[in-house]
């Protein structure tokens, strides 16, 4: 069974074609990752994937239903949640009420609730928090709970994005170079991280840029060149593949191995 199924997709831009005819499967075991170089069509896959952005052509299939052209708020309701490439926190709320946020996708109170407090409201509250809180250490920033997001030097942003996206309980959590901007020892922890959340059941796919990040944590990978498809398979095939290199070193830029 596959978590995702993502078939013929094409974002064109104008004359531009970001995405062409993009096919692969996503299995509910494991980290799947996409890599490819600047511009290659990553983020605008993630964008189709997660509704925010409409596809030219194709379908999206989640848990075996067609979420083409779904809004990306019920497409996150049904459990396939993203993170951005940069990060989109709450920069004046704590870190704790960034996280309470995310989790509101699953609890029942509207704004009459919030106001009147009626005892299951309060209940759902207090365990909203337990939640948040447990989310907070998980990701290791757990003395950190009050400080607000702003406060933040940017690689713990970036585990507080995932702490809020976790908050929403995906079944596939989408995060887009979620190592940028990380040192060496926080990446580390980021790989760890990443690891215990799809040990955990959520289905990871990620973006990234950092090559060692990526060969040390997927278990397979989509190398996207200029919006198409290159190759797809284990680190080891990908790394061995001739045309993956070429896209690389012919390219641009270098893999940061
Ligand atoms: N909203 C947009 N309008 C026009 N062009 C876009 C838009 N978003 C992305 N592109 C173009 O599509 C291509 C792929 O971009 P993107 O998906 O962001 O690549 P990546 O995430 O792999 O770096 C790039 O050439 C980029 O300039
Ligand atoms: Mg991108």
């Amino acid at each position: 069974m596959n978590r995702l199924g993502v078939h013929a997709l094409t974002r064109r831009f104008g004359g531009l074609v970001a995405n062409d005819s993009i096919s692969f499967d996503v299995p509910v075991e494991g980290i799947s990752a996409v890599i490819g170089p600047n511009g290659a069509g990553k983020t605008t896959l993630f964008s189709m994937i997660s509704g925010f952005l409409e596809p030219s052509e194709g379908r999206v299939v989640f848990e075996g239903e067609d979420v083409t052209g779904v809004a990306p708020e019920r497409i996150a309701a049904r459990g396939l949640v993203r993170t951005f490439q940069l990060a989109q926190l709450f920069q004046n709320l704590t870190v704790l009420e960034n996280v309470k946020v995310g989790r509101h996708i699953r609890t029942k109170a509207g704004l009459w609730a919030a106001l009147a407090r009626p005892a299951w409201a309060r209940r759902e509250e207090a365990e909203t928090e337990r939640r948040a809180r447990e989310l907070i250490a998980f990701v290791g920033l757990g003395d950190q709970a009050d400080a607000r997001a702003a406060a933040l030097p940017y690689g713990q942003q970036r585990l507080l994005e995932i702490a809020r996206a976790l908050a929403a309980e995906p079944k596939l959590l989408l995060l887009d170079e979620p190592a940028a901007g990380l040192n060496h020892d926080e990446t580390e922890r980021l790989s760890g991280i990443i690891r215990r959340i799809a040990a955990q059941g959520t289905t990871v796919l990620l973006i990234e840029h950092d090559m060692k990040l990526v060969m040390n944590t997927a278990d397979r990978i989509v190398v996207l060149n200029f919006g198409r498809k290159i190759a797809e398979g284990t680190p080891t095939e990908v790394q061995g593949n001739p045309q993956v290199i070429e896209a690389y070193l012919g390219g641009v830029e270098t893999p940061h191995v």
